[in-house]
């Protein structure tokens, strides 16, 4: 497989920091480009710095990180401490970060490297709200037709919401910027809750983490360990979902997934179901399919990968 160069953008979060440490720790198969931040699952100054931990404790503090949009395009930030907890990270014991935040606004740099790099060689990794993306499009729009693809967690179909009964957290704080993305031409892989759930962190599955002896490996179980607790109590699962580390799987192994090129269209006006992703998936509709949306998981597959590959960091 020919090395990927990516950028992932993200609002750690404890799975946020999965991914980010599956990305990392997969150096043969992903050139990791830059990390831009965004305002979601806690305030931008929480993000940003989670970002910073999480590449402190896996040992790679030479890629830059950025700062990007603290608000969404229209509408006021809503945050998910109720899931994440108060730092967002909250689990392992948590340190000042000392690596610097990279000067360079995040969607500044989105917009550079997709004018520097060849076309088709850059994925944009989403992993929260669309808002650094969707300004970055608007703003230079010439960007778009150079990206390879777009992989982002994101939606759901016949799971529905998890924020509200119709919609999905990371579409849901900027549904005016997912309108943006889905409606770019970009090339789209959409990982919805429909997948993502399937993607439960057991005690067994965390417990074989934390067995790695790593320190990776027990930051990992520990963040997870905190995590689980609302989604167990919230849905009588074994264990909380994986959503973000689906996005970096998909790039290293796209075979653990399966889905459907479909239409996608996303809700910005109704009270009641404001920021759904409309998933055409039995295809009732005309429109035009501008989305691989994925329905199905390999479970253990995925646990096999992110547990080999935490071992290596
Ligand atoms: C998404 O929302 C956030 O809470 C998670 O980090 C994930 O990106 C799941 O709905
Ligand atoms: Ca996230």
């Amino acid at each position: 497989m020919s090395k990927r160069k990516i950028i992932i953008d993200t609002d750690p979060g404890q799975d946020d920091a999965v991914a980010l440490l599956l990305a990392l720790a997969s150096p043969d198969e992903l050139d990791v480009l830059g990390i831009t931040c965004v305002a979601g699952n806690v305030p931008l100054s929480l993000t940003q710095k989670n970002a910073r931990i999480v590449c402190e404790v896996a040992g790679k503090t030479d890629v830059p990180i950025f700062a990007g949009c603290d608000a969404p395009m229209r509408r006021p930030l809503v945050t998910a401490e109720h899931v994440h907890g108060k730092t967002g990270l909250d689990g392992p014991e948590l340190f000042e970060p000392t690596m610097p935040l990279a000067g360079d606004n995040a969607v500044d740099f989105i917009v550079e490297t997709l004018r520097r790099e060849p076309a088709g060689s850059v994925t944009l990794c989403t992993l929260g709200p669309l808002t650094n993306i969707a300004t970055a499009f608007d703003r230079a729009p010439d960007i778009i037709p150079k990206l390879r693809e777009l992989v982002m967690m994101g939606g759901a179909y016949f799971e529905v919401g998890n924020i509200t009964p119709a919609a999905e957290f990371n579409i849901f704080v900027d549904p005016e910027a997912a309108e943006i993305v889905f409606h770019s031409g970009v090339p789209l892989v959409v990982m919805p809750l429909d997948v993502t759930h399937k993607v439960l962190a057991t005690k067994d599955r965390v417990a074989a983490l934390r067995a790695l002896g790593s320190k990776v490996g027990v930051f990992t179980a520990e963040m997870l360990d905190f995590f689980e607790r609302f989604d167990v109590a919230k849905y009588g699962s074994d264990g909380g979902p994986l959503h973000d580390p689906c996005v970096i799987a998909y790039l290293l192994k796209p075979e653990l997934f399966q889905g459907r090129h479909i239409n996608v269209e996303i809700e910005t006006e109704s009270k009641l179901t404001l920021g759904m992703t409309v998933a055409d998936w039995w295809r009732v509709t005309d429109r035009t399919p501008n989305a691989m949306f994925m329905g199905d998981v390999d479970a253990d597959g995925f646990f096999a990968l992110l547990t080999e590959r935490i071992a290596r960091l």
